[in-house]
């Protein structure tokens, strides 16, 4: 294929719409897929991004159960929210369709049927596991047990999250029912299975062609290397054959008499739903589809998470290759996981950060999140986002830096040349001469970068222009070169503002608000690709204002975002973090032990003390207790504690305490007592 495809299909993961979208989608497969489309839509080339709700499979079905409503409703409310939530961070697809609309039905029947008929599936009467309780068939998130490759705990019927294998619900050890917990039992159902062991060959030699350019040459828009390692994995392990319909009542049903209950895998139906969306976005914009999935010219590109690779590095390409009409893809630059202030993203505790949640709390201030997640985006490894990290980058660098070079470059123009672009007299000192290449080269350093899927590269590339403008203004001194030279301070000026309308192309496709923002004040709506160069803003071009464009991010703020992780879970309370990981040593250097309290009374001049005496079965010795506040020396007197026994000796307010009685200290800021059971004896040891 030529270096540059005549179109290209992007596709990111359609999200199950079972919930709301978090910075962890966003950074692995909305966000990239976005700035590679923003880069080539400036590049004016041809190309559609399709996405669109997952609105089949368990997880939507068991969120339903969760909440007590049925599954058409769930998915309803989310493909709502999450298009809003997308909108928000200016994600910008082509067409975002939904798997449950009739469109989709029909066209992932008609796939099913011309795949059974040239034979890619075995029909196979066999042993399922099934929940006699619920009277359910039990696959994919209905069955949980411990994965066999990595033994994770909770590793679900087809897959297990934690290290990503693809898995059968038989793989599992010590398999259970999601829905009732029981121990399954086998009943017999005939499935139609997708043989991937005789598609071992070829997609060897798929892969490995991903890999090597025509030339036989390491391409440097390769694939990336953890994918392909997770890939060759899988086949280097065998094939096996996968089940590609399931016994349920909410999917897409098999479109075969006799069939009746049974739907598509899900993995079989939501990749098709690219196809789909596809096919509604031709039709809404009076085009043909087939070209972007059927002609060569074509390169289909699939943004994911690492969680979905052997689905669209294997399963998808087998389906595919079957069917006969379509491409492969060209590549899956699947980005692997965010991780969220010390701990890993997670829905059901609360640790994230909701898009939706960002966009309200954060009005208008897309493009703050977009650069930081561009910024730390998981690309080779996973990565980890954290809100002082947020506030130094939109602070530091978007502020000090690009906000502060923009700005300084207006007002200057502004008041030494009446608001209008100075010319340049062309004599350009060396200083200079290495601005203007630099100019010269970043656009294509940037497109490089984002053509190889390098979307932090690509904006540091960016940034290092914004950074290189701004360091020539401080040295170059325009301000006070004017009282003495005003042709070379308008020289300065003239590069300073090249920068500036270089900077918003570079940076279009990151921060599309900020460069509108200084396209617009620079007089003009449209800053194409190729428009990029040493001579983009015209001697006399008239400039606008430009409002601030970043406001600096406050430690409340901080504090604030950082006080919402994990808040309000269901059963959950809001405690303090906890304390850093200790060992086993160090607990069992801890002598605690079961004392009774003998005597109690106030410490003299300290509100908050009182002097205990306790028993501990082998001594008595004497304790000062933090708690004069909760508990009077009556309340305190006979009673069983905890005792830490052997913590150094230490003076409090001239009474030497012995000792330390542990309490637990309640929601509401109040103390209670540790009590051991009753028939705990003063010197019983606590381990
Ligand atoms: O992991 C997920 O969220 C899936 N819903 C992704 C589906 S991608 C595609 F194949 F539809
Ligand atoms: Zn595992």
């Amino acid at each position: 294929m030529s270096e540059q495809p005549k179109r290209t299909l992007v596709t990111s993961a359609l999200p199950y719409a079972n919930g709301p979208i978090h910075i962890g989608h966003i950074a692995g497969a909305y966000l990239p897929a976005d700035l590679y489309v923003r880069y080539l839509r400036l590049k004016k080339r041809d190309v559609v991004w399709v996405c669109g709700s997952d609105e089949h499979g368990a997880a939507i079905t068991l969120r339903a159960r969760k909440e007590n409503t049925t599954p058409r409703a769930i998915v309803d409310q989310y493909h709502e929210e999450m298009q809003a939530a997308f909108a928000g961070l200016d994600i910008a697809f082509d067409h975002y369709d939904r798997t449950s609309s009739k469109e989709h039905h029909d066209f992932a029947q008609g796939f099913f049927l011309d795949l059974l008929k040239k034979g890619a599936f075995t029909e196979e009467t066999r042993q399922q596991f099934y929940d006699p309780e619920e009277q359910q068939f039990l696959a994919d998130r209905y069955i949980q047990g411990t994965c066999p490759k990595c033994a994770h705990d909770a590793a679900y019927g087809d897959q297990c999250e934690k290290c990503g294998s693809a898995l059968s619900p038989e793989d599992l050890v010590n398999p259970r029912s999601t829905l009732s917990g029981a121990a399954p039992e086998m009943r017999e159902t005939t499935l139609w299975y997708l043989p991937m062991d005789r598609h071992e060959r070829w997609l060897r030699e798929y892969l490995e062609s991903g890999v090597l350019d025509g030339a036989g040459h390491h391409d440097p828009k390769a694939w990336k290397a953890h994918v392909l390692g997770q890939c060759r994995s899988w086949i280097d392990g065998g094939l096996q054959s996968r089940a590609m319909t399931r016994d349920l009542d909410w999917g897409v049903p098999v479109p075969v008499e006799g069939a009746e209950g049974k739907v598509l895998y899900v993995w079989l139906d939501a990749p098709l739903g690219y196809i789909t969306a596809t096919r509604n976005w031709a039709q809404k914009n009076g085009v043909d589809w087939k070209p972007y999935w059927q002609d060569k010219d074509t390169q289909l590109v699939h943004f994911i998470g690492k969680d979905n690779i052997v689905f669209h590095c294997i399963i998808f390409p087998i389906l595919l290759k079957e069917q006969g009409d379509y491409l492969l893809p060209h590549n899956v630059p699947a980005n692997e996981f965010m991780n969220l202030e010390g701990d890993k993203i997670s829905t059901s505790r609360n640790w994230a950060v909701w898009a939706q949640d960002y966009v309200d709390d954060f009005n208008g201030r897309s493009d703050e999140m977009r650069y930081v997640l561009a910024s730390i985006m998981p690309e080779q490894r996973d990565s980890e986002f954290t809100w002082p990290d947020f506030q130094a980058r939109v602070n530091n660098e978007l502020a000090d830096v690009l906000g502060n070079f923009v700005n300084r470059v207006f007002v200057l123009s502004g008041k030494f040349h009446d608001g209008k672009a100075p010319g340049a007299s062309g004599n350009w000192t060396a200083v200079d001469q290495a601005l203007r290449d630099l100019i010269t080269a970043t656009p294509g350093l940037v497109g490089e970068a984002i053509e190889r899927y390098r979307f932090r590269d690509a904006l540091q590339h960016a940034m290092g222009l914004v950074r290189a403008g701004n360091k020539y203004l401080t040295e170059e001194e325009p301000w006070k070169v004017v009282k003495t030279d005003p042709d070379r301070a308008a020289d300065i000026l003239h590069l300073a503002l090249q920068v500036t309308a270089n900077a918003a192309i570079v940076l279009a496709p990151f921060l599309p608000r900020t460069a509108a923002r200084i396209a617009a004040a620079l007089g003009t709506s449209d800053l194409p690709w190729d428009a990029a160069g040493v001579a983009l803003v015209a001697a006399g071009q008239p400039l606008g204002s430009l409002p601030i464009l970043f406001e600096k991010i406050t430690d409340e703020q901080v504090a604030e975002q950082q006080g919402k992780l994990g808040a309000g879970v269901e059963g959950m309370r809001d405690v303090e973090p906890e304390k850093a990981q200790t060992t086993f040593d160090d607990f069992q250097a801890m002598d605690l032990r079961v004392a009774e309290v003998l005597t109690a009374e106030k410490v003299k001049g300290a509100d908050k003390l009182l002097q205990l005496t306790v028993r501990t079965g082998y001594d008595e010795r004497t304790v000062v207790s933090g708690i004069a506040e909760h508990f009077s020396p009556e309340e305190v007197v006979g009673r069983k504690v905890m005792l830490l026994a052997n913590l150094a000796p230490r003076k409090i307010r001239g009474v030497v305490s012995q000792g330390m009685v542990l309490m637990a200290s309640t929601e509401d800021g109040g103390l209670r007592f540790v009590t051991p059971e009753e028939g705990a004896e003063p010197g019983d040891i606590i381990r």
